[in-house]
């Protein structure tokens, strides 16, 4: 019998998305499959302390009680029982997981992982440099304009002015750096604009204001390094007015359709934009890649690219797979051979460089 191949899972985290995480950590765990993987648990508190613990299925309390460990040098005292694994797998969402900085870390330590390195990492968190990523390539996005916090603090005034000549309501005003809805207002009268950008500069010192689509949300997963392949898109239909956060993870009353009922050359056209995205980017092994369709024009554009999407075994990225004919221990499966594949291909590279 081959050795099994040891996976650590990174779960948890210093993001709004903690909660999130620790549920797709859960899913993977129990899709993993035993015959070839041995998975060891990497719990990260919300405090970014570091504990091995048995396995993701412990209630969040039990993970937080095992003793903690900063995993930097001048981080305090080290694990209590160092461990060693084959590869890693982020299994972390928004800030501090998905946004490039835990992959800098595995890349220092030149360990394999799974998902967007560094840089494809970075450029799907930050939303306002995926746009700049994505009109490059002439993948279409939603009209938009940057304000800084700077910026805002100095002239207001100006800013709201500018942004009303721009736009007309409804617009929607987003941190960059954030995911699960979180500080995004949907802003129907000019004069709640102020207060939507203030609730959003409190997550993060850029934001975002884009003009409001009204059309459908479509998704589409993407999985590959070099050449990348799409599923099936799947259409969301919000209950409430808008994926807000409430009703992602609280309400559970959203519509999914997979595949998305709509003209095959409209399919065709998503996921042939969603492999244009994930280039764009940068990205690599996974990500799910989120669009609008315009009612009026039939337009089709790219809201967001997300490098670690939601992985529950009800979540949309393994859930098209699924319906694409890829079920979830296969595609976990997939995802490392990707990781161990990349690893090995940067190497080659290094290997290469005069000494
Ligand atoms: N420009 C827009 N037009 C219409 N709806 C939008 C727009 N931007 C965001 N939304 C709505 O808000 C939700 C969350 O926005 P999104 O940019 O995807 O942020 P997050 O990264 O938090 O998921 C979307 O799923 C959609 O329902
Ligand atoms: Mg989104």
């Amino acid at each position: 019998m081959t050795k099994k191949t040891t996976v650590a899972l990174l779960f948890g985290g210093r993001s709004a998305e903690h909660d999130i995480s620790v549920l797709s950590a859960r899913a993977i765990f129990r899709n993993l499959d035993r015959r070839k993987f041995r998975p060891i648990s990497i719990y990260i508190d919300r405090d970014g302390r570091w504990r091995r613990v048995a396995s993701p299925l412990f209630a969040a309390d039990k993970l937080a009680r095992r003793p903690a460990a900063g995993f930097l040098p001048w981080a305090g005292r080290p694990l209590a029982r160092p461990f060693q694994a084959d590869i890693y797998f982020p299994v972390l969402h928004g800030p501090y997981g998905e946004d490039g900085t835990i992959q800098g870390l595995l890349e220092m330590a030149d360990v394999p992982f799974v998902g967007a390195g560094v840089l494809g990492s970075a450029a799907g968190m930050d939303k306002a440099v995926m746009k700049i990523l994505f009109e490059a390539r002439g993948v279409p996005v939603v009209p938009y304009r940057v304000v800084h916090e700077t910026e805002w603090r100095k002239a207001p005034g100006s800013v709201l002015t500018r942004l009303r000549r721009a736009f007309s309501p409804p617009i929607f005003v987003k941190p960059a750096n954030m995911g699960s809805s979180v500080g995004i207002t949907k802003v129907r009268r000019s004069a709640e604009a102020r207060a939507a950008l203030e609730l959003a500069f409190r997550y993060d010192r850029k934001v975002i204001v884009e003009a409001g689509i009204r059309g459908r949300e479509l998704e589409c997963s993407v999985l590959g390094n070099d050449r990348p392949a799409a599923s099936l898109p799947a259409e969301i239909v919000p209950f409430r007015d808008f994926y807000d956060y409430e009703e992602k993870y609280l309400d559970g009353q959203t519509v999914f359709h997979i595949p998305a009922k709509l003209p095959a050359a409209v399919l065709a056209a998503v996921r042939k934009t969603a492999v244009a995205a994930f280039s764009a980017c940068g990205c690599e092994g996974l990500a799910r890649v989120d669009f609008f369709l315009e009612a009026t024009t039939g337009r089709l554009y790219v809201n967001e690219i997300n490098t670690i999407p939601g992985f529950t075994e009800i979540s949309m990225y393994p859930k098209l797979w699924e319906a694409s004919g890829l079920p979830f221990p296969r595609l976990v499966e997939r995802l490392i051979d990707l990781g161990f594949e990349r690893h090995r291909a940067k190497k080659r590279c290094v290997a290469r460089t005069p000494r």
